[in-house]
């Protein structure tokens, strides 16, 4: 039996953080991963530039059940942290819409920095390595494929099953449960939605078509950036968002013109353009397809003086405020994120330990804080991972 003063389940974004900032500390630290390359979300994320962090980050841009929780680690070790770290090893990064930081090169860099300050913190890493059994007697005790560990502080770092082909998994929810933590009910987020019926005819017949400035809305949250139609329903970043607030049933608002005031435009076309028909209008502010399957059927083939008002305005307002009520959503397979996990009631937002077991700690996705999309979540990783690297 090998002993450390910490153990981390999980090579991830939180892990390597937890890691590095305890071994920094002088603690000795084991980390534990099935997978055989640590970090691998943190390569495939971005796009393979890794949205690392952004530059406005608040706990407002996080989902809870306690809108609070996160509040302490944010502060504690916050965007402008990492972003000291990822200058320290002057990796070129720049800046997109809503203050989204990504590498310039690879998200590879962002890896090798972690791995680099773990290796400085005197981190070992076990790769490849099947966790058979966590237990706890005076010590954690974890059992692996390959040996026996035993440490007095044990880190779940092992996120939410989001994206299962890369080896993701609700481990450290079944480990949460075993030492009686609650469990937010898990469910995929930042995720495409489905359409079925006649959005599906209307959504497959537009497959590919993208509008970039869209605002899509549930009740009083709404966000605006772009949509994409798939062939199974909607995707892009602005349905992604909204994705992690939707509930089955929830209808969604869709404004396709966010710019443009469609009633007064399509009133002002049958003046300015009243020969031409409503789809060639139409397609002065909409992709030819959409306008195309936009037009209702009884303006099919009639120029737009002859369309009536009424029939216009329906129109205008199906533009800026078009429902889409999804069928469902392409489920973890395509998730970004899990959304719930373990409850944050059972943990110290200070330390992420676990109130009722002293030495076990949960960081990262596979807590119940759940961030947008534009490196939100890779900074909860490094808040969460920093706070319980501090406290072991
Ligand atoms: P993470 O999933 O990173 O790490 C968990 C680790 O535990 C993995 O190494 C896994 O192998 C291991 N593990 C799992 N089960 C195990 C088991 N049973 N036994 C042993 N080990 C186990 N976020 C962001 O802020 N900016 C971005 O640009 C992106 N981009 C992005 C793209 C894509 C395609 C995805 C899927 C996700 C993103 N994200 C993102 C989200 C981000 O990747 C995610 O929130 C963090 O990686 C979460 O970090 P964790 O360390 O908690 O889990």
């Amino acid at each position: 039996m090998a002993d450390f003063d910490v153990i981390i389940l999980g090579a991830g974004a939180a892990g390597l953080m937890a890691a590095l900032t305890a071994g920094q500390r002088g603690r000795r630290v084991l980390v534990i991963d099935h997978a055989d390359t640590a970090g691998k979300k943190i390569l495939i994320s971005g796009g393979g530039r890794c949205n690392f962090t952004n530059r406005d980050v608040g706990a407002a841009n996080y989902l809870s059940e306690n809108r609070h929780f996160a509040k302490s680690a944010l502060a504690r070790y916050s965007q402008y942290d990492f972003i000291a770290l990822v200058e320290r090893y002057k990796i070129p990064y720049h800046e997109r819409d809503w203050g989204q930081l990504f590498c310039d090169g690879s998200a590879r860099e962002i890896l090798a920095m972690l791995l680099a300050e773990a290796a400085r913190g005197g981190v070992r890493i076990n790769l490849g390595e099947t966790i058979r059994d966590v237990r706890k007697a005076d010590h954690f005790v974890i059992e692996t494929s390959k040996a026996t560990y035993s440490a007095p502080a044990l880190i779940l770092a092992t996120g939410g099953p989001s994206i299962p082909k890369m080896g993701a998994t609700g481990f450290a929810f079944e480990v949460a449960q075993r030492f009686g933590l609650p469990i937010v009910t898990p469910r995929p987020a930042l995720v495409p939605l489905t359409a079925a019926g006649d959005d599906l005819a209307l959504i497959g017949g537009l497959t590919g078509v993208s509008i970039q400035d869209t605002i899509t809305s549930l009740g009083k949250r709404q966000f605006r950036e772009a949509t994409l139609f798939t062939h199974r329903g909607l995707s892009g970043p602005a349905i992604l968002q909204i994705s992690s607030y939707w509930q089955p049933g929830d209808t969604l608002r869709i404004n396709l013109l966010p710019t443009v005031e469609a009633e007064d435009w399509l009133l002002g076309a049958k003046q300015s353009r009243s020969r031409a028909e409503l789809k060639t209008v139409l397609t002065q502010h909409l992709p030819t397809r959409l306008a195309t399957a936009f037009v209702p059927e009884a303006a099919q083939g009639k120029a737009v003086v002859d369309l009536p008002d009424k029939l216009l305005l329906a129109l205008a307002d199906r533009l800026h405020r078009w429902p889409f009520t999804p069928s469902g959503t392409e489920g973890y397979a395509k998730a970004e994120v899990t959304a719930g996990g373990i409850d944050t009631k059972a943990l110290s937002s200070q330390t992420m330990e676990a109130r009722d077991v002293p030495g076990l700690y949960a960081i990262g996705e596979a807590v119940d804080v759940t961030g947008w999309l534009g490196g939100y979540n890779f900074q909860w990783a490094w808040s969460s991972g920093w706070a319980a690297g501090m406290a072991v």
